[in-house]
């Protein structure tokens, strides 16, 4: 988004204060009419998430923590799995604001929104949901682009590095957004009394090294070389080739995993490996992958999906997967020649097997 210049006028300011999200966002909007719309989705989807969190809060008093859909609760009505109510809900937040295509891990196809909106909003609405049940800190991942004159597809079939927005709504021990407009990653947090967010944090950096990995090591037999390889490396410890031990996490959350990261670094992995359906790994680009990568490198990090940059990757089916390594940029380059190393191609042949670059 374009610096700071004038102040919007039909974005309502009354009462916000230098820190709150809406005079920042409408702040850094300026005039630029894809800015403003992208400033009132965000604001829009801040309202939802401040609902969703609220729901979220009450737990199983809530009513609506059905991990199932289809179940019918006492009144004999069709209860959503929260899955698909917090969908419900970011849609009908985006149906008052100039979005043009909606895209959603819950939705099979692209939603046309408003006919003319300069926007096009691709969502995770609930991330890490199976979570949900032992109270672990869930999200709500979102990608801003451009509409593209092309239609619907070709506004969400483009390299990541063309978002004009990214962000996440974490609901855990207090709810945060962390988000990007392309100049900087901020981090707000949501006043329940108040129902607003103020920033917290702005411009955060994750530290460019780090001790702490983060993958689901139960899958080690089914990695392929490269991530095995790295991962043996950070077993080694401090006699290993990193030179140092490390200490390991997993959540199973995306976005617990990547507050984790950005408050005191760390690299995750979600690889592909060679069980059935996880050849492209398990999270999806469009709206997992990309966004994050886009908050991640605004922080000083990097992302990649092995040998590319996420935001380099262009999506050619809606709910794509992409192999996922992010976090601290010299450890996430040095996964990254992991998988440049021409001993780790020839995988089942012995003799190409010693290791090249990385036993120095
Ligand atoms: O959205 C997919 C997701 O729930 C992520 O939040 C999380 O990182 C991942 O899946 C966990 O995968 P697994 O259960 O295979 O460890
Ligand atoms: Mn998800």
């Amino acid at each position: 988004m374009p610096a700071l210049t004038d102040r919007p006028t039909s974005l309502k300011t009354d009462g916000a204060c230098a820190s709150s999200l809406t005079y920042r966002l409408m702040s850094q909007a300026g005039r630029n009419p894809e800015c403003r719309s992208a400033a009132k989705v965000v604001l829009s989807l801040a309202r939802a998430a401040t609902e969703l969190s609220l729901l979220l809060g009450r737990g199983p008093l809530g009513g609506a923590h059905a991990t199932a859909t289809g179940n019918q609760n006492v009144d004999g009505d069709v209860q959503k799995s929260l899955d698909v109510l917090a969908n419900d809900m970011i849609v009908e937040a985006l149906r008052r604001t100039p979005t043009a295509y909606y895209a959603s891990e819950e939705e099979d196809a692209i939603l046309t929104l408003a006919q003319n909106g300069l926007v096009a909003v691709a969502v995770d609405p609930l991330d890490g949901s199976s979570n949900i049940d032992s109270n672990v800190s869930i999200g709500t991942i979102f990608s801003i682009f451009p509409t593209s004159r092309d239609g619907a597809t070709a506004s969400f079939f483009r390299p990541g590095s063309e978002q004009l927005a990214a962000g996440y709504f974490i609901y855990g021990p207090h709810t945060a957004l962390v988000l990007t407009t392309g100049h900087g990653t901020d981090v707000y947090v949501l006043d329940p009394l108040t129902k607003s967010f103020s920033l917290a944090a702005a411009h955060i950096s994750i530290p460019r090294e780090t001790q702490e990995f983060a993958i689901n090591a139960s899958n080690y037999r089914h990695w392929f070389d490269p991530v095995r390889t790295f991962i043996d490396d950070c077993y080694a410890g401090a006699e290993g080739p990193h030179a140092k031990d490390f200490n390991m996490r997993w959540i199973a959350s995306l976005v617990a995993e990547t507050h984790r990261i950005f408050m005191r670094g760390g690299v995750f992995l979600y690889p592909a490996d060679a069980r059935k359906g996880y050849q492209q790994g398990r999270l999806r680009l469009i709206y997992e992958a990309a966004p994050i990568a886009f908050l991640v490198e605004q922080a000083g990090g990097f992302a990649i999906d092995g040998p590319n940059r996420i935001l380099d990757l262009v999506p050619t089916s809606l709910h794509q997967r992409t192999p996922l390594h992010f976090g601290s940029a010299d450890k996430v380059n040095k996964i990254r020649r992991y998988h440049e190393d021409p001993a780790f191609l020839r995988r089942t042949a012995p003799l190409f097997n010693t290791r090249g670059l990385f036993n120095a």
